[in-house]
């Protein structure tokens, strides 16, 4: 036999030896759960297609929030679903909004906890769509406004970070602008930069009574087969200010995660969807595949392809198995 020097197998004979040479880590402080925040009050309402995951009332919130720190989450992704929906989704920026009231919650129940407010207006309009509508269509421009509002009265309420999810051209300047004039110059901004228009916000959708009620949100979000204009769109908001870039989803899309992480010099996040947490948890529950590893395993993904956060509705499932 021919004298062989290579034998990777060497350094993968022992569980303390392969974890000395593991080239990624996934951290505790690099996950971020999303929050549903509902009206009412003593409220969970689990969402059908997501187990696991709640519509909660704000005083469920705030005790959601403690439960998740005590499984060392340092941060929630906050998204308010309001009983009321009109056409220009005055709830979205409503001072005592279900979301405004809601990060007041968390924040006062667990001051440490990183409190990100999305912002966006489609929970908020009548008809579902992320910007204000005319004749049938997502006006940008009148958007902005509205958006900009919304993130001022977000930070307002005590939100420590806004994160733009509409794919309105302008809106990370547009936010920028307002909270600086308001004086939340110290607020960053974490952009939902690269949001490709996906089959895997369905399950979301459901939890936050979000589908549109006409046509989709293919005019403003991104089509699945564009990595160069996920790019552009990342650019334009990097040069808008954003201070940490988005891509999502994060599996499909793990190629723009890596464009994205090796073009910047921000913190790049990547949101593993509704969709995503629907699809392994509905294998799981079949018992064709072992949740944890599989979950862990798609985690690490999202982190090799170089994602430095990771927003995802397993985190506080993963942080429990991170602790050990
Ligand atoms: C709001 C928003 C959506 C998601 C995050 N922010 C829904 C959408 O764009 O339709 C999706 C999150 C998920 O699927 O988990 N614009
Ligand atoms: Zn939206």
């Amino acid at each position: 036999m021919s004298l062989m020097i290579h034998r990777p197998r060497r350094l993968r004979q022992s569980p303390n030896l392969r974890s000395m040479v593991r080239e990624t880590r996934l951290a505790v402080e690099q996950l971020v759960l999303p929050l549903f925040a509902c009206e009412g009050a003593g409220g969970r309402r689990e969402v059908a297609s997501m187990p696991g995951v709640f519509n909660l009332s704000v005083d469920e919130i705030a005790r959601e929030a403690q439960a998740a720190a005590e499984d060392g989450i340092r941060a929630v992704l906050l998204f308010g679903i309001p009983d009321a929906k009109d056409e220009t989704a005055s709830g979205a920026f409503a001072k005592n909004g279900i979301a405004q009231r809601a990060i007041a919650a968390v924040k006062k129940s667990v001051p440490e906890m990183t409190v990100i407010a999305d912002t966006c207006l489609c929970e908020y309009t009548s008809h579902g769509h992320c910007g204000v509508v005319r004749a049938g269509e997502v006006l940008n421009d009148e958007s902005l406004k509205l958006l900009a509002r919304t993130a001022v009265s977000q930070a307002a309420a005590g939100a420590d970070m806004v994160a733009p999810s509409a794919m309105m051209d302008g809106q990370v300047a547009a936010i920028r602008e307002a909270l600086d004039e308001n004086n939340f110059e110290g607020t960053p901004i974490m952009a939902y930069a690269s949001k490709f228009a996906s089959g895997l916000y369905n399950p979301f959708r459901d939890a936050a009574a979000s589908a549109p009620s006409f046509g989709d949100r293919r005019a403003y979000q991104m089509d699945a087969a564009n990595a160069r204009e996920a790019l552009r769109e990342a650019e334009l908001d990097y040069a808008e200010g954003a201070d940490i870039l988005m891509v999502k989803p994060a599996s499909l899309y793990l190629d723009i995660v890596r464009a994205v992480r090796d073009r910047f010099d921000v913190p790049v996040a990547a949101y593993h969807v509704s969709g995503e947490y629907a699809m392994l948890k509905a294998a799981a529950q079949l018992g064709w595949i072992d949740e944890e590893r599989v979950m862990m395993e798609t985690l690490l993904g999202i982190r090799r392809a170089g994602a430095d956060i990771i927003i995802t509705y397993y985190a506080r499932h993963a942080a429990r198995l991170l602790n050990h």
